[in-house]
């Protein structure tokens, strides 16, 4: 049962869990979308592990644990972060042989660092172009630095120019309500590739996506491969933005009310080392995260071991010292990665266990 754990913990509903995980499967099998997850919102093999079964090329990663932790479950690996500095590249490029590397860069300088080790090594590594569709945080900006730097990874043997990537991280109104932000995206990618195509450097893949714009990447003309990661948990954003229901929302922190001397709120032992500090992003909402039976109550300040739910004067919700709530948070993956383990629930009953393995950036200690 939840009170036999010890809290603050995570708990993840495993039919909700399944649910998310064959919704998109179902998606992009059905828009003819090649699924490439990201698994910084899970960081588990196991979850990693379903994604494969249910047909996923291959696997997103942000960090060189990721790569390493995964390389265990998938031979087609994307590292979707800029691969600088001897001491990552090393880390890349001494994953396993059998391991089918790309990585998405964006300057001539990561094209630079990567070739040289990628010389040494004598490995091979397919390169995505990444271009910047309106986020402003990664990725170069018009059709011709795009050829630029395709140009610069064709004339730099054992790199493969694989195509382009973007992370569509500014599109998040509501769903409904992207319309006029996916038609631009589209116009500017064609734009992108029609460049690209004249200059005989057509990308064998696109890859883009992230979760809010999950369910409607089949309007952008030209993508291949969609990358989405919040989809397996969801969470109070997610849920807000329109990309899932609240009963979608697999993963809870669970926490025990362990003060109600304050009137007029509760106070529980899930703060900020446990919800993250993450505001509503897009949204007007308030607060870190919501309670799961009462979306209306929410965590609105914290100290890193405590959570306050600020009660209304009609508040009819009196719980008791000991009593077990159950938070949805803001962010999951900020979450995920300040767990060790993530439990299991079906019905409400704590049935399986599993690490979150790839949290952290130690190297995995494995010999190769
Ligand atoms: C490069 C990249 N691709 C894909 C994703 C997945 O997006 P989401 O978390 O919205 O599912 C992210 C998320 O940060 C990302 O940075």
């Amino acid at each position: 049962m939840l009170d036999q754990l010890e809290t603050p913990a995570v708990a993840v509903d495993l039919d909700i869990l399944a649910h998310n995980l064959d919704a998109m499967a179902t998606y992009t099998a059905l828009h003819g979308l090649a699924l490439r997850p990201h698994v910084k919102t899970h960081k588990s093999t196991r979850i990693a592990a379903e994604q494969v079964r249910l047909g996923a090329v291959g696997l997103t990663c942000a960090t060189p644990r990721e790569m390493e932790v995964m390389s265990e479950v998938s031979q087609d690996l994307l590292l979707a972060h800029p691969p600088i500095g001897a001491a990552k590249l090393s880390r890349l490029l001494t994953l396993p042989l059998e391991t089918q590397l790309t990585v998405a860069l964006d300057s001539s300088a990561a094209i630079d660092q990567i070739t040289s080790t990628s010389r040494i090594m004598d490995r091979e590594v397919g390169v995505y172009i990444e271009l910047d569709v309106g986020m402003k945080r990664v990725g170069v900006a018009t059709p011709q630095q795009v050829v630029d730097l395709a140009r610069q990874v064709w004339r730099s043997p054992p790199l493969r120019f694989a195509g382009i990537a973007f992370y569509p991280g500014h599109i998040r109104e509501p769903m409904r309500d992207q319309g006029p932000a996916l038609e631009k995206l589209s116009v500017d990618l064609a734009a992108v590739l029609r460049v690209l195509e004249g200059e005989g450097l057509t990308a064998p893949v696109v890859s883009g996506g992230s979760t809010p714009a999950a369910w409607r990447m089949h309007e952008i003309e030209g993508l291949t491969e969609v990358r989405p990661g919040t989809y397996v948990y969801n969470d109070r954003t997610t849920a807000a933005i329109g990309a899932c229901s609240w009963d979608d929302c697999a993963l809870t922190v669970v926490a025990t009310v362990i003060s109600t001397t304050v009137p007029g709120q509760v106070v529980v032992d899930a703060g900020s080392k446990a919800l993250g500090r993450e505001p509503m992003r897009g949204g007007e909402e308030e607060g870190y995260g919501a309670l799961l039976d009462r979306p209306d109550l929410v965590v609105s300040r914290m100290s890193e071991e405590h959570g306050i739910i600020e009660l209304g004067p009609d508040a009819d919700w009196h719980p008791r010292v000991g009593d077990v709530v159950r938070i949805v948070p803001n962010h999951v993956c900020v979450v995920v990665h300040l767990f060790d383990e993530i439990h299991g629930l079906r019905d409400d009953i704590v049935e399986t266990s599993w690490p979150v393995a790839a949290r952290g950036r130690e190297p995995l200690a494995v010999s190769r």
